[in-house]
């Protein structure tokens, strides 16, 4: 069974996204699967894994919000950038 682990605080500059990319990689280093979901709006944590413009992204978090509340299938087309055992 997976543990899903939450990286959030109020304020801000506190390092919740240096903390979420560090915690993903070191777990992912150690061999556990990782999947890192990106939920701020600045999605810094999804630029620090090297995608420059989440906003060109085809499919995101919000696609996949909408995806359940419409009750659409989309097992297929769950986005996957993978670095090892790290999925962003
Ligand atoms: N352990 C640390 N040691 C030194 N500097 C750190 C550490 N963690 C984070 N920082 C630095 O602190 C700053 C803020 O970190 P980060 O962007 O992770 O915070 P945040 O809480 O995600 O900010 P925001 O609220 O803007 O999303 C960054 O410049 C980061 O490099
Ligand atoms: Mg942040």
């Amino acid at each position: 069974m997976g543990k899903t682990i939450a990286v959030s605080n109020m304020k801000g500059g506190v390092g919740k996204t240096m903390t979420a990319a560090s915690l993903g990689a070191g777990l992912a280093r150690q061999g556990k699967r990782v999947l890192c979901l990106d939920a701020d709006a600045q999605h810094s944590l999804t630029v620090s894994f090297g995608i420059s413009e989440p906003s060109k992204l085809p499919v995101t978090l919000s696609t996949m919000m909408s995806n359940i509340i419409n009750e659409t299938d989309f097992e297929n087309s769950a986005p996957r950038r993978r670095c090892g055992a790290l999925s962003l």
